[in-house]
């Protein structure tokens, strides 16, 4: 129930099998590539947060030089499934400890030489690499192995890296590089754990072994491989090979064990037990593993790209869904990496500040894709046309204008879930107060209906493009006021010299009355009083209704772009992806359940999921209506799309595939807060199950303000246990009945009627 596991060799697959047996620890994703392949086969170790531009194209984040390159000869031929005969071939990533394995058996002269690697991206130490390789034969052969650096790296915009500098002394090798734009340094050291002679060429560098194998004899060898940039400070190159030389010292096994330890913790904290689906609680936790490999514990530099570190594709862009679709997960169940990720848009916010600038607008528009300053990576034309191949204008850089708010959200979900009042001062505060000064001076009072509307914005359905009074928009935005509006009162409560710096330095006060008339006169469109239905933005019902089908028939080319100017979508109800029913689901208090099941109803069939973001959402929606079922295939769909490869892979001509972060994280919130019934309200955790007909209970850790949890949902009966370090009570409600659980203990709910 740990291991994904691949066998037979598929050519076809190699790019998807980077994705699906990626590696990472924050600072640097390897793709899930074999030792031998070259960069023809995207190979790529990312490095998050570095980034660089060649001429006018999209800058993107750096792959650092591949120091994972091992080759085997044999009668000079290199040995690979894709020009070898192969009798046998198995991939696997073992996902509880984050270590990658395959094992290879080539037929050759009549004989098996068989290859095995075994590696890791450690969690112990943020720039290390480490791998166990062996070759054996059931013949006598003699063979040649290489391992070294390969120079020539996958690149979409690129190349990156320039001035390549390849040296090798004794077992210890290096590749050094400048980036075009920026002058980063990139350094990959490794150091092979045999001896040999070295060797090079223009683009990499390895060290050659003549191997003379008896028949059914091994040879095996350890490599330790790291990667450091002048981002991690002065004298990157003397880091990376003390880094190998400590690592080779420590030795293979104790690294191993060191970094399997940081991997058991991640599980300790947030594994979740589903019994009765086998099928589910895999993809869940494959899910979860995605989410491992990218948090970033190291720093608050860096985010989690939406494409994780799996490649340049969505040039390594930070969206709006690490707030909304990951940040709840580790929120709950790792809140430092939550925080670093909070204070990643405090570190971009004069980015964000330069962004509404430009546009005319006060305070903060943060970056719809963000890089490392916070200026904003998205184009003005970032979706080419299959048919003339031009780029075409397109609006999310301008006019997805809840970016903003979805950062204000997501502060005010951590502040409520962890009590974690210091960040306010820390540069949460000030974000929120940009952003709300963001949206003030960007809505517009209507006198003639007495009221501030949102207009000419993109809600988070994306074919719909410059639209009016977008629900999600309006409805975020009013939280925004509010949320700043709160946040500066607690502040000021709890720090009041934190909050008179503020006052000070930002100089608030005089608009905090105007924020408020805003908030109080802001148009949130309500559900209608015959259908229950709210409109996704004024005029959405007028526009011609649709079925998916006919969508489709009236396609001229299967990647075309439907949204936009000239999109099919654009004129018509179909979206692209969950909008109202999105904004249902984050305020599924303030609404009923009928409400939610109108809306459901309507805008599902209308729905072409044409983003990973867009299933989970109606997952959480359908499990809160007490429709699990409905809401199981979306759960599926979203947690298996980083195994089947199941997604969009071209908006228009622009390739988009890669791992799916959001829908990994989208995985855990329609589990926790679908399936389970979580929410956390104030004082209060509501626990209210919806399981699947498989499923007969679901059980998870939670962090809330610092104290442990753990919760099992079953059909009848629901458990928390509050553990036995925790300081204070804390209320949870199942069904009418809330029992204040005292640290240590456990409470228990028989059909929503607390026992104990
Ligand atoms: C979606 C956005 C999302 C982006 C990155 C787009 O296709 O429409 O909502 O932020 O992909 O995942």
């Amino acid at each position: 129930m740990w291991t994904f596991r691949q066998e037979n060799f598929n050519a076809d697959e190699i790019a998807l099998n980077g994705n699906r047996f990626m590696l990472g620890n924050g600072y640097m994703g390897f793709r899930g590539t074999l030792e031998e392949y070259g960069r023809e086969h995207y190979v790529a170790c990312m490095l998050n947060g570095v980034y660089d531009r060649v001429g006018d194209q999209w800058r993107e984040p750096v792959n650092a030089p591949n120091g994972m390159l091992v080759q085997v000869l044999c009668n000079g031929e290199m040995l690979s499934p894709l020009t070898s005969k192969v009798l046998n071939h198995v991939q696997e990533l073992d996902i509880r400890h984050g270590i990658h394995h395959r094992r290879t058996v080539f037929e050759k002269d009549g004989g098996e030489i068989t290859v095995k690697a075994e590696r890791f991206i450690s969690h112990d130490r943020v720039h290390l690499m480490a791998m166990k390789y062996s070759v054996s034969a059931s013949v006598p052969v003699k063979l040649v192995i290489r391992s070294g650096i390969d120079g020539a790296v996958w690149d979409i915009n690129g190349p990156h890296l320039q001035q390549l500098e390849l040296t090798g002394e004794d077992n210890l090798l290096q590749a050094k590089a400048v980036t075009g734009e920026l002058k980063h340094e990139i350094i990959t050291s490794a150091l092979n754990g045999f001896q040999g002679v070295n060797c090079g060429t223009a683009e990499a560098v390895w060290m050659e072994k003549e191997l003379v194998l008896a028949a059914g004899q091994e040879w095996s060898f350890c490599k330790y491989v790291s990667v450091c940039t002048s981002q991690d400070g002065a004298g990157a190159s003397a880091m990376a090979v003390l880094e190998c030389q400590q690592a080779a010292q420590i030795g293979y096994d104790e690294l191993l064990k060191h970094h399997a330890a940081k991997c058991e913790d991640f599980w300790r904290k947030s594994d979740v037990v589903i019994s009765g689906d086998d099928e589910a609680q895999f993809a869940l936790r494959y899910s979860l593993y995605h989410l491992m490999i990218l948090a970033t514990r190291h720093s608050s530099a860096v985010s989690i790209p939406a494409r994780g570190l799996s490649g340049q594709v969505y040039k390594g862009a930070v969206f709006w869904d690490t707030e909304m679709f990951m940040l709840p997960f580790f929120t709950l169940t790792d809140p430092a990496v939550a925080r670093n990720l909070i204070l990643f848009r405090y570190r971009t916010l004069d980015g964000a500040r330069r962004k509404a600038r430009e546009y005319g607008f006060d305070g903060a528009f943060f970056a719809w894709e963000s890089q490392e300053t916070g200026d904003d990576a998205c184009s003005h034309f970032n979706v080419p046309d299959v048919f003339s191949g031009r780029p075409m204008r397109t609006y999310f850089r301008d006019k997805q204008v809840h970016i903003s708010a979805d950062v204000a959200f997501a502060i005010k979900q951590y502040l409520r879930q962890t009590g974690d009042v210091a960040i306010l001062r820390e540069g949460a505060a000030e974000v929120i107060i940009e952003c709300a000064r963001f949206f003030y001076s960007y809505a517009y009072y209507k006198p003639g209906k007495a009221r501030y509307e949102v207009l000419d914005v993109t809600g988070p359905d994306e074919y719909h493009e410059r639209v009016n009074n977008n629900a999600y928009t309006n409805k975020m935005v009013y939280e925004t006021m509010n949320i700043a509006l709160e946040a500066l009162d607690t502040l000021r409560l709890k720090d009041r010299a934190g909050y008179d710096e503020l006052a000070h330095r930002l100089n608030f006060e005089g608009e905090l009355e105007a924020w408020r008339m805003m908030k109080d006169q802001l148009y949130v469109p309500a559900p209608a009083a015959d259908t229950l239905l709210i409109e996704q933005f004024d005029r959405y019902f007028t526009l011609e209704d649709i079925s998916m089908e006919t969508l489709k028939s009236r396609k001229l080319h299967p990647d075309e772009y439907l949204g936009g100017g000239n999109g099919l979508a654009a004129s018509t109800q179909i979206l692209k992806q969950a909008d109202v029913v999105l904004m249902l689901n984050l305020f599924k208090h303030e609404y009923g359940s009928e409400v939610i099941r109108r809306n459901w109803e309507y805008y599902e069939p209308r729905t072409e999921h044409g983003s990973s973001l867009s299933a989970c959402a109606y997952a959480m929606t359908a499990a809160h209506i007490g429709k699990p079922d409905w809401a199981y295939k979306f759960f599926m769909k979203t947690a298996t799309v980083d195994m089947t490869g199941h997604s969009k892979q071209f908006i228009g001509s622009l390739y988009i595939g890669g791992t799916h972060p959001a829908a990994n994280g989208g995985a855990w919130l329609a589990a926790i807060f679908g399936f389970a019934g979580v929410s956390i309200v104030e004082e209060a955790v509501i626990i209210n199950p919806s399981l699947p007909e498989k499923w007969q209970s679901i059980s998870f850790p939670l962090v809330l303000r610092g104290q442990e949890y753990f919760v099992t949902a079953g059909r009848e009966k629901v458990e928390v246990r509050s553990a036995d370090g925790n300081e204070a009570p804390q209320l949870f409600r199942c069904g009418e009945v809330s029992v204040n659980v005292q640290p240590g203990k456990t409470a228990v709910w028989h059909n929503k009627t607390a026992v104990k």
